[in-house]
C-alpha cells in the first residue's frame, strides 16, 4: 500500500507533482482554492471561464505549469453541491483522482479534499474516508496478467492536506484506522479473486494460519480432525470433492480475559458447482467467489489485529468445494449435523446453509456474546437487493441496529428482511428434522430460518452477501471482482463497542 501522510499548508507552496483541489458547483472554490487564486494572479479563475468548468461531481481538469506554484500540475476536481456531499463521495473523489494521477505518471500528490464540509462528519471521518478512497481505489488484482503486473505503479505517496494544524494528530490517527481497514478489505478481495484452483480449502487454512499477532491463535483442522470433532454436515458436502475440507478456528483475545467474544462465522465454499443439483453453465466461474464470507471473516481479523482492538473475537470457517464426484451427496440424502439435528437434502446446491450449520452450532457452543455470520448464501438476495446492500436477518435488535448504523457510516450497507415465524414452516421436512430448501418465495429468508436452528439463543445476525461480495462492473472504490463486503461494515461495528 502506498504511503499516505497528513499536512497543512498552502497549495501554491507544495512541491508535489500534482496538487488536487475540489471545485464546487457554480465554480466555487474552497479556501485553499481561493488562496491559490490570489497567489497565481487569478490564473485559476480565467482558466475556469475559458474551459467552462462548472464543478459538476466527478469532472476533472488539469492545469500544467501554473505561474506562482511549485507543482507541475493543478488538478481541479468537481465535487458537486456541497450540501449533497457524503463520506462516500469523498471516497469516490479520492479514488478517482489518485487512479487518474497514477495513470498519468504522477509520483507524489497532495489532496485538498478534507476542507469540503460533509454534514455530520468530523475532520477525522473525512480524512479517514479520503485515505480509504485512495487505498481501496488503487487496489488491483493483476498477479496473473504478465504485462500489467510488470508495469510499476507511478504513484508513490499521497499527502492529505487539512485546514488546521491542531487537527494533525487526529488526522494521523484517522489515516492509521483507514490503513488497517483497507488492508483487511484488500486482503479479503485478494482471497476472493484467487481462482478456485488456487484458493482451495487448504489454501484458506494456510492464509488463516499466516495471520500473526501475539493475541491471536489459529487452529486449522484437516479432514481427520474434522471427522474426530464430528462436523458431519461439512463432511457430507465435501463428499463430492477430491480436495480435503478444512475447519478453521481463530481466537483473538484483545479484551478482558473472561469477556465473551463476538463470534464471526463465514461460508468458505471455494467453488460451488451446485453438486448433483448442478448449476447452469452461465457465469458458473463466478462461483469461485462463494468463499467471500470466509474472506470477510479473515479480512476482519486482519484489520482488528492491526488495530489492536481491545475486544475478544472468535472466528469460525467451514471450507470445502461443492462438486459432483462419485461419492457426492445426493438429493434425498439425510445428513446428521454436528448439533444432532437431521437435514433432508432436497437440493445439493443449497450447500452453504449445510456447512454453516456445523460452524454456527460450534460457535454457539462457545457461548459468545453474539454471532454474526457472512455468506454468499442465496441468488434470491441478489434479486432482492442487487449489489447495493447485503441482506440482514437476525434475532437481535441490538446487533442489527448496530450493523445498520455502521452500514450507513461506511457505505458497506445492509438492508433488513423479516424472519416471521410463519416462514419457518417452509423448511419442515416429512422425514427429517428440517429440509434444506423452502418453497418458491422468500429464498433469502428461508435460508436464514435454516441457519437460525443452529444458533441456540445467542443474539445473532446473518449477512447474505451474495449480491455485494463481488461486482463484475467495478465502482470507483472497488475495481472488478471481489469487493471485500462486510469487512468495513463489521470493523466499524466492532470499533464502536469500545
Ligand atoms: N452460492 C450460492 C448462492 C449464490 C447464487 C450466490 C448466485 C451468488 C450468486 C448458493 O450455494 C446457492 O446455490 N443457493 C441456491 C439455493 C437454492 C437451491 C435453494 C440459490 O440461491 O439458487
Ligand atoms: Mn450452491
Ligand atoms: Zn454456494
Amino acid at each position: 500500500m502506498i504511503k499516505i501522510d497528513v499536512k497543512t499548508g498552502s497549495a501554491h507552496k507544495q512541491r508535489d507533482d500534482a496538487v488536487v483541489l475540489p471545485l464546487l458547483d457554480g465554480r466555487k472554490l474552497t479556501e485553499s482554492g481561493k488562496e491559490l487564486q490570489e497567489a497565481t494572479d487569478k490564473t485559476i479563475v480565467s482558466f475556469l471561464r475559458k474551459f467552462d468548468l462548472s464543478g459538476k461531481f466527478g469532472t476533472t481538469r488539469t492545469l500544467y505549469d501554473v505561474k506562482g506554484t511549485n507543482t507541475q500540475r493543478v488538478l481541479l476536481v468537481g465535487a458537486g453541491e456541497e450540501k449533497e456531499l457524503t463520506l462516500q463521495k469523498l471516497r469516490s473523489l479520492a479514488a478517482k483522482t489518485t487512479r487518474k494521477l497514477d495513470k498519468s505518471g504522477a509520483r507524489d500528490v497532495s489532496l485538498y479534499f478534507p476542507e469540503l464540509s460533509v454534514r455530520g462528519a468530523s475532520i477525522s471521518d473525512k480524512v479517514q474516508a479520503v485515505a480509504e478512497g485512495v487505498w481501496l481505489g488503487l487496489y488491483a488484482f493483476d498477479k496473473y496478467q504478465t504485462e500489467k503486473k510488470a508495469n510499476k505503479r507511478a504513484l508513490r505517496s499521497v499527502t492529505i492536506m487539512i485546514p488546521s494544524r491542531k487537527d494533525l494528530d487526529t488526522a494521523e490517527a484517522a489515516v492509521n484506522v483507514a490503513k488497517a481497514i483497507s488492508s483487511g478489505t484488500n486482503f479479503a478481495r485478494d482471497l476472493g479473486n484467487e481462482p478456485g484452483n488456487v484458493c482451495t480449502p487448504e489454501f484458506l487454512g494456510d492464509q488463516a494460519a499466516a495471520l500473526k499477532h501475539k493475541k491471536l491463535k489459529v487452529t486449522v483442522m484437516d479432514k481427520s480432525a474434522i471427522e474426530k470433532a464430528g462436523f458431519t454436515a461439512l463432511l457430507a458436502v465435501n463428499q463430492g470433492s477430491a480436495k480435503e475440507p478444512r475447519f478453521i478456528v481463530l481466537e483473538y483475545n484483545g479484551g478482558k480475559k473472561d469477556d465473551a467474544p463476538v463470534a464471526l462465522v463465514g461460508k468458505g465454499l471455494t467453488f460451488d458447482a451446485g453438486g448433483i443439483s448442478i448449476k447452469p453453465g452461465q457465469a458458473m466461474d463466478e462461483m469461485k467467489f462463494d468463499m467471500c464470507g470466509s474472506a470477510a471473516v479473515l479480512g476482519i481479523f486482519k484489520s482488528v489485529t492491526e488495530l489492536n482492538l481491545p475486544i475478544n473475537l472468535l472466528g469460525v470457517i467451514p471450507s470445502t468445494e461443492n462438486l459432483l464426484g462419485s461419492e457426492a451427496y445426493k438429493p434425498g440424502d439425510i445428513v446428521t449435523t454436528y448439533k444432532g439435528l437431521t437435514i433432508e437434502v432436497l437440493n445439493t446446491d443449497a450447500e452453504g446453509r449445510i456447512i454453516l450449520s456445523d460452524a454456527l452450532a460450534y460457535a454457539a457452543e462457545k457461548k459468545p456474546a453474539e454471532i454474526i455470520d457472512f455468506a454468499t448464501l442465496t441468488g434470491a438476495c441478489v434479486v432482492a437487493l442487487g449489489s447495493e446492500a447485503s441482506g440482514l436477518i437476525g434475532t437481535s435488535d441490538a446487533v442489527k441496529n448496530g450493523l445498520k448504523k455502521s452500514g450507513a457510516h461506511t457505505h458497506d450497507r445492509v438492508w433488513e428482511l423479516p424472519m416471521y415465524e410463519e416462514y419457518q414452516d417452509q423448511i419442515k421436512s416429512k422425514i427429517a428434522d428440517i429440509k434444506n430448501i423452502g418453497g418458491r418465495g422468500a429464498g433469502t429468508i428461508t435460508a436464514a430460518c435454516f441457519l437460525s436452528r443452529f444458533v441456540d439463543d445467542i443474539p445473532w445476525a446473518h449477512l447474505d452477501i451474495a449480491g455485494t461480495a463481488w461486482n463484475m462492473e467495478g465502482t470507483d472504490t472497488s475495481p472488478v471482482g471481489a469487493t471485500g463486503a462486510g469487512v468495513r461494515l463489521v470493523v466499524d461495528y466492532l470499533s464502536r463497542k469500545i
